[in-house]
């Protein structure tokens, strides 16, 4: 059994993704978003458990990933994120996956290449992400060519750029945005998607029931952005455990790890873990972050640089009763239950949540928990 491993909560995750369901209008499901190996949970194991509780719609970001699934037996829809250059056409329509179009030239490029794929085809608006997507005074040359093929494309659709803190008047616009030039250019009967985990959760007036489809991702694996409802049901999927190497006492002004960036203010000991940023752990937990120890049932600062293999943790002067003891062997908490949540880590290390759990280390091995058991 490996020193670090992840431990995945099934279970939590199809309720995840229940409590969005149940949070949504009637006529309104969830796309799952699994892309990133499911924000670092394993995309194969998470899609499974998903479709398994009826999920009908899958999303990635690139083909690969897409791939990946359909080689694991997976044949529910697919929607690839990332538009496709012209010359990887055909692996889409071998993977039969649905397409992302992003611009006249993709548009283009596939009628050309078959014109029946637009059924495939999710048109994405740039309503003001500036990112990906057709920008509105285009929409009508793009409506003109789905127009001209006969076909109605799968959907149109765009991303929201303020939906991740607090509901924001921006994102009423964009929604705003989309509906307008659909509606414009004749192309008002084709089904949208618009929210993701944030515009859901802060704009209950944008889940509207003639959208068919909602892309929630983080927010099925249990990272709430926010206590607002639903998030408030969430649950955590991930969590993260490695192991004491090694329990060592030093004395007052012993420096630890590379460059000596910590000294023990005075006696203590030394508690050196099996994970360091290979596992994902970020660096710039040096000297700022914690983990847990469930046995205790304490929490303990990291100090010192995180190194790639390991970090060093003061676990204070040996306690006067044994039994509260940490010694070499004992479990600690990285992320999650008993220990810090993804949210404080990404506090820590000056990021988002979603760089935590997706920046988990492919050494990592992901176990799988469900109510049946491994
Ligand atoms: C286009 C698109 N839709 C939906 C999502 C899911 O977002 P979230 O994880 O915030 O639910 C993402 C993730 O970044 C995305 O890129």
């Amino acid at each position: 059994m490996s020193i670090t491993r992840a431990l995945i909560d099934l279970d939590r995750l199809v309720a995840n993704a229940g409590v969005f369901r149940e949070a949504a209008p009637d006529g309104m499901d969830i796309m799952a978003v699994v892309k990133g190996d499911a924000y670092g949970h394993g995309a194969v194991a998470c899609s499974r458990a998903l479709v398994d509780a009826g999920i009908r719609w899958l999303a990635v970001a690139t083909l690969e990933e897409a791939a990946a699934l359909r080689e694991n037996g997976i044949d529910e829809h697919i929607l690839v994120f990332a538009p496709p250059l012209a010359d990887r056409l055909p692996a889409y329509a071998a993977l039969n996956v649905d397409i992302t179009a992003v611009s006249i030239e993709v548009l283009e490029a596939i009628v050309a290449y078959r014109p029946e794929l637009v059924e495939r085809l999710h048109v994405k608006v740039d309503t003001g992400m500036s990112r990906l997507g057709i920008q509105p005074p285009d929409i009508g040359r793009a409506a003109a060519i789905l127009h001209s093929t006969g076909y109605r494309p799968r959907a149109i659709w765009t991303h929201l750029a303020h939906s991740a803190s607090r509901p924001d008047p921006r994102s009423v616009d964009q929604d705003r945005i989309l509906r307008t030039v659909a509606a414009d250019h004749g192309l008002a009967d084709v089904p949208r998607h618009i929210l993701n985990t944030g515009g859901f959760v802060h704009h209950k007036e944008l889940r509207r029931a003639e959208d068919p489809l909602a892309r929630i991702g983080i927010g099925l694996y249990g990272i709430a952005l926010t206590s607002a409802p639903p998030a408030d049901r969430l649950q955590p999927v991930m969590r993260v455990l490695s192991r004491v190497l090694q329990v060592k006492h030093v004395e007052a002004g012993t420096g630890v790890s590379y460059d000596h960036t910590w000294r023990a203010p005075e006696a203590t000991r030394i508690a050196t873990i099996g994970a360091g940023y290979a596992d994902g752990v970020p660096r710039l937990l040096s000297n700022r972050g914690a983990v847990g120890f469930p046995g205790p049932g304490t929490s303990h600062p990291i100090v010192g640089r995180v190194c790639m293999d390991m970090m060093m943790v003061d676990i204070g002067p040996a306690p006067e009763a044994a039994t509260s003891d940490i010694a070499t062997g004992d479990e600690v908490v990285l992320l999650g239950t008993g220990g810090p949540t993804a949210a404080q880590v990404a506090h820590w290390a000056d990021t988002i949540s979603y760089e935590i759990c997706t920046g988990l280390g492919a050494r990592v091995p992901r176990e799988y928990a469900d109510r049946a058991g491994q």
